[in-house]
């Protein structure tokens, strides 16, 4: 049979490209073009997970028969860089809080998620891995080991991370040389300044390059002076794109940060944002009251 010049098109009998032939096709049988193969390590619609993610955590303490709730279904998201201060008074769960944060401690309920991974399912060795080398820890009382010279009280926990003695003594003196106190890398505790012991302190969190760094109370028991001191050092950790979460209950010291939150009865019941994520941190844009003698916290990659 001849055909004639025209004949009418039914839906179906259109001329396809190939693109629209192979998306017709059944997924197991279509061939894969550039747009669908995965590109490694861009996805331009996906932002980043929070540094810090908590979802509706409660924590709450039994004392025999006496059960103490020191946290409420708390919600928080960190984004990566911040500098943020927590508020309250005593009692009102901030160190409960923060021992939540660096998985000292687990939540009753709620989760918890660092970078986006779930840590209720992580493994101990995980679990020690992150604690040892993507956060570091401050407290309020130093927590340095008696009669023990600041080198190696820096080098300490680089050890438990398993590093070589010539590495953890190279990283330890460069991080207490950054943070002001590389002449007093022999002095024992006992033979320092509470800011001096506290300064020590910072090293050993940083020495490992954590990428968070959490401090409870670091100031708490310095005076002003040492307490600018010590914020300034934190302030340029931050610059320098470390996340802080600081905690506080000192006003003055809480207004340096960037983001301020303030816990009551164990609620998160403010919220405020001081500067924008990416500015210098308001310490830093004050004039110092004195040099400390340090230029840079940053500790060299090696
Ligand atoms: N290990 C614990 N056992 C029992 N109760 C605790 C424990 N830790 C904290 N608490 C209680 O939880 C509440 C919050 O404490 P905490 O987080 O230390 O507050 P903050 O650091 O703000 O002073 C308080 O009532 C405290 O007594
Ligand atoms: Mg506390």
């Amino acid at each position: 049979m001849k055909l004639g010049r025209w004949s009418p098109r039914r839906p179906g009998d259109e001329p396809q490209t190939e693109r629209q032939h192979n998306a017709s096709l059944p997924s197991h049988v279509r061939p894969r073009t550039p747009r669908d193969r995965p590109v490694i390590g861009a996805h331009p619609r996906r932002r980043r997970p929070p540094v810090i993610g908590v979802h509706d955590v409660s924590k709450t303490f039994e004392l025999g028969q006496i059960r103490v709730r020191a946290l409420h279904d708390v919600s928080l998201q960190i984004q990566r860089g911040d500098f943020v201060a927590i508020m309250g008074s005593s009692g009102s769960g901030k160190s409960t809080l923060m021992n939540i944060l660096g998985c000292l401690d687990i939540p009753s309920s709620g989760r918890y998620l660092i970078d986006g991974v779930d840590v209720s399912r992580m493994d101990e060795d995980e679990l020690s891995d992150l604690r040892n080398r993507k956060i570091g820890f401050v407290f309020q009382s130093f927590n340095l080991i008696p009669r023990t010279s600041a080198l190696a009280n820096v080098e300490l926990p680089m050890a438990y991370a398993g590093l070589s003695r010539p590495e953890r003594r190279l990283r330890a003196r460069d991080a207490l040389a950054a943070v002001g106190v590389g002449k007093r890398a022999d002095h024992q505790p006992s033979e320092l300044s509470g800011g001096e012991q506290q300064r020590v302190a910072v090293a050993r969190a940083i020495a490992l390059n954590p990428a968070l760094i959490l401090a409870d109370e670091p100031t708490g028991n310095l005076d002003s002076h040492a307490t600018e001191e010590i914020l300034r050092i934190f302030a340029r950790l931050n610059t320098e794109g470390r996340t802080v979460v600081l905690i506080t209950h000192e006003p003055d010291v809480a207004a340096q940060a960037k983001r301020v939150l303030r816990l009551q009865d164990g609620r998160i019941v403010d919220d405020r944002r001081l500067c924008g994520l990416l500015d210098v941190p308001p310490v830093l844009r004050q004039k110092s009251s004195h040099s400390d003698g340090a230029t840079s916290a940053t500790v060299p990659q090696r």
